[in-house]
C-alpha cells in the first residue's frame, strides 16, 4: 500500500505538471464550484458528520472573493509539493500526529505546518483542528513568527467545504490572537455567504471586530453583501455605519461594497440613504452601476430621467461593434415599467423597452445576481488540480479530465 502510494503521487504530480495549461481553463470553473444553499447547522461541527462534499456542485451560488484573495490555487500546490516530498514516510502522518497529541507531547512549529498541509478529509481536518488549538494554547504569549497558521487553517476549511468549522475557529475565545489578520475572516465570511449562512456571517464580522481584527476592503464588501442579504433594519444600521466609518477614516471601500449598500437602502426604502450611498461610486460604468442607476432614478421619482438613459443606451446599438452596449435586468426593467404606469412617461418607456429586446440589450439576470458575482481574478488562470487533491482514488476521474481537456 505504502508502495503503491509513492508510486502513484509523483505520477500525479508529473501529470498535473505537464497538463497545467490545459488544466487552468477547467479549473478556473470548478475550482470555485458553487455551492447550493442550505440551512445552516446552527451547531458549530455538525459539519464534521457528513461527507465534505455531498451536493456542493449542484446548483448555483456565488462567492464574493477572487481567487487572487482565497488563494486556493497557490495553497493546493503547496499541498501538493508537500505530499510529493513525504512520500515514502512509513505509516499514516495524520493518525501519527493523533498519537501525539493524545500523548500531549509538545507540538512543533514545523510539524504543525506539515499537518496542516496534508489534511485532505472532513476526519483529517478534526485532527487538524485539536492541533491548532494545542498549540495555540501552549503558545499562547508567543509570537508566532512569520508563518501564519490562521489562513491556512481556514483555506483547508475552504477546500474541504467546512465553513462551520472555519467559522467556530475563528469565532472561538480560545483562539484569540491566533487568527490575527482579516484574511481568515473573510474568507470564512465568504464561505458562509456561499452556504447563505448570512447571519453567521455577521457573527464572525462582529467577533473579528471585538478581538480588533483591522477590517480591509473585502471585509467591507463582504459585510455589506451580508447586510444586503440580510435586509433587516439592524443588518441596514450595520451596514451604512461601516461605510460611514470607512469615509471618516479614510478607509478605501469598494464600489461593490457601496453597490450592495445602495442596493439594501432601496429593498428597506430609504431612497436618500440609497442615492447618498450610490453617489460614492466614482466610476459609474459598470453593468451593474448602470442598472442601479435606472433603478435609482425610478425610485426617485424620476422616471423620465430614468428613460433617457435607457433610450441613449438603445442608441449604442447603432455605433460600431468594439463599443460596448449597456445591459439591462429584465427585473429593473420590469420596475421602470411598473413605477411609469399611468403616468407621462409610460409610452415611451413600453418603446424604449421593446427597442432594447429587438438590440439584445436585455437579460435575464436580475439585479441581485450582478452584485453577487465574484470579481474576475486578475492574474491568469492558475493551473491546478480538481477542486479536491488528487489521490488514489481520485486519479482515474482526474486523468480522464486531464484527456477530455
Ligand atoms: C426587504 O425588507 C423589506 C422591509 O422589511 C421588505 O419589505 C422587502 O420585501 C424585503 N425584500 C426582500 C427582497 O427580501
Amino acid at each position: 500500500m505504502a508502495l503503491l502510494w509513492s508510486l502513484a503521487l509523483p505520477f500525479v504530480y508529473f501529470e498535473l505538471v505537464q497538463s497545467n495549461m490545459a488544466l487552468g481553463r477547467y479549473a478556473s470553473l470548478c475550482c470555485r464550484s458553487f455551492l447550493r444553499e442550505e440551512t445552516c447547522p446552527n451547531a458549530a461541527f455538525t459539519a464534521l458528520l457528513q461527507p465534505a462534499w455531498s451536493g456542493w456542485r449542484l446548483g448555483a451560488k456565488r462567492h464574493l472573493l477572487s481567487e487572487d484573495v482565497v488563494k486556493l490555487q497557490d495553497f493546493q500546490r503547496r499541498k501538493m509539493a508537500v505530499a510529493h516530498l513525504i512520500t515514502g514516510t512509513d505509516g499514516n502522518f495524520i493518525e501519527m500526529f493523533g498519537h501525539k497529541l493524545q500523548r500531549k507531547s509538545l507540538l512543533l512549529r514545523d510539524e504543525l505546518k506539515l499537518l496542516l498541509h496534508l489534511c485532505q478529509s472532513a476526519e483529517d481536518m478534526k485532527t487538524a483542528r485539536d492541533a491548532i488549538y494545542r498549540y495555540h494554547a501552549e503558545n499562547r504569549n508567543v509570537a508566532h513568527g512569520e508563518f501564519k497558521f490562521g489562513p491556512v487553517f481556514v483555506r483547508l476549511c475552504y477546500e474541504l467545504r467546512l465553513e462551520q468549522m472555519a467559522a467556530a475557529a475563528v469565532t472561538d475565545h480560545e483562539m484569540r490572537g491566533f487568527f490575527n489578520e482579516a484574511t481568515s475572516f473573510n474568507i470564512a465570511m465568504d464561505m458562509l455567504f456561499m452556504k447563505g449562512c448570512h447571519q453567521d456571517a455577521l457573527e464572525v464580522l462582529r467577533s473579528m471586530r471585538s478581538q480588533s481584527v483591522p477590517f480591509n476592503k473585502d471585509t467591507l464588501m463582504l459585510a455589506s453583501a451580508v447586510c444586503y442579504k440580510l435586509n433587516t433594519s439592524e443588518s441596514f444600521t450595520i451596514c451604512t455605519s461601516l461605510m460611514e466609518e470607512g469615509v471618516v477614516k479614510g478607509h478605501f471601500v469598494p464600489r461593490l461594497a457601496y453597490c450592495f449598500a445602495a442596493a439594501l437602502a432601496l429593498r428597506q426604502n430609504d431612497v436618500k440613504k440609497a442615492q447618498m450611498l450610490f453617489s460614492q461610486v466614482m466610476i459609474t460604468e459598470s453593468r451593474l452601476c448602470q442598472n442601479m442607476k435606472v433603478l435609482l432614478l425610478a425610485a426617485s421619482g424620476e422616471i423620465e430621467d430614468a428613460v433617457d438613459l435607457l433610450s441613449s443606451a438603445a442608441r449604442l446599438a447603432k455605433s460600431p461593434s468594439f463599443v460596448r452596449k449597456p445591459e439591462f435586468s429584465q427585473e429593473v426593467l420590469e420596475q421602470i415599467l411598473l413605477l411609469s404606469e399611468g403616468g407621462a412617461q409610460e409610452a415611451r418607456a413600453r418603446e424604449t423597452l421593446s427597442r432594447l429586446e429587438r438590440t439584445g440589450q436585455v437579460t435575464p439576470r436580475t439585479l441581485d445576481d450582478m452584485l453577487c458575482h465574484a470579481p474576475a481574478s486578475k492574474r491568469r488562470a492558475a493551473p491546478i488540480v480538481e477542486a479536491r487533491w488528487p489521490n488514489r482514488r481520485s486519479l482515474k476521474p482526474l486523468h480522464s479530465t486531464l484527456l477530455s481537456e
